[in-house]
């Protein structure tokens, strides 16, 4: 492995954008490419098999384009395809996400925890295990907010038809007030101010982007193959999107 390699980021869509821009903030001489499945989106409401294909290609494209490590930028990626990825790439580290969960609960004397995520995310095994260790330090809500997804793949991060759906969802969890919110997928966090204003304005949120960020800096400092400051990174945009204004939207975000 190269210290001049590029670092993979992979994403269904746009989500995957919002821990980009944590990445370059905390590596900024690295050089990145990211890569939404567009095509394929949304991966939440697919099966653990075909989230498990389709990562994988895309995984084996990026090795082939010859990263030094993969980010999936993507908890229901992640959850489907992080612990298979790892056994087939044992030189290349594989980062994952997961809903930040932990620092949620910690946050609080026993908190009302809503984890907003895909209802892949939600119902793999991989949550359930997340939710048996912290059950007993808070209440612990799912709620799928699937629809998310399509609005920010849209582009569509402020209008009134977003507001109804979250004000729709959240009327299911909070009948008894509601103490942290975490942003179980990547998607969520463009629509953050929305939810905050639906969630409530003294509702902690929390996602897993800086986490992330942190934890593939770590394990490249292990392998000894972190770029050299000073030199600024680059940015490749690839999708597998036949809309010629997908990579327009997926900038316009990360410039929010
Ligand atoms: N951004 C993805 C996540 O973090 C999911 C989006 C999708 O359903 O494709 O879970």
């Amino acid at each position: 492995m190269k210290r001049e390699q590029p670092i993979g980021v992979f994403d269904s869509g746009l989500g995957g954008v919002s821990v980009l821009r944590e990445l370059v903030s905390l590596l900024p001489a690295e050089d990145f490419i990211y890569f939404g499945d567009a095509a394929h989106a949304p991966y939440g409401e697919r099966s653990e098999r075909e989230i498990r294909a389709l990562t994988t290609a895309q995984v084996d494209r990026m090795a082939a384009a010859g990263v030094k490590a993969v980010v999936l930028a993507c908890n229901t990626a992640t959850s489907a395809a992080c612990a298979p990825l790892r056994r087939r790439y044992r030189g290349m580290p594989i980062i994952g996400m997961e809903p930040a969960l932990k620092p949620a609960i910690l946050s609080g004397n026993r908190p009302r925890v809503v984890v907003m995520a895909t209802h892949a995310t939600l119902r793999q095994k991989k949550f359930a295990r997340l939710m048996e260790r912290f059950k007993e330090a808070g209440e612990i809500v799912k709620l799928p907010c699937p629809e998310i997804v399509e609005f920010v793949e849209r582009g569509e991060i402020h209008s009134d038809a977003l507001m109804r759906y979250l004000e729709e969802r959240f009327s299911s969890v909070s009948n008894v007030p509601v103490d942290c919110v975490v942003l179980g997928c990547t998607h969520f966090p463009f629509v953050r101010d929305a939810i905050q204003a639906v969630a409530g304005q003294s509702v902690q949120i929390f996602d897993g982007a800086a986490g992330t960020a942190r934890e593939l800096e770590r394990r490249l400092q292990e392998l000894d193959a972190l770029r050299e400051e000073g030199r600024r990174g680059t940015i490749a945009w690839l999708s597998s999107s036949d809309d010629p204004h997908y990579i327009e939207r997926a900038k316009m975000l990360y410039a929010l």
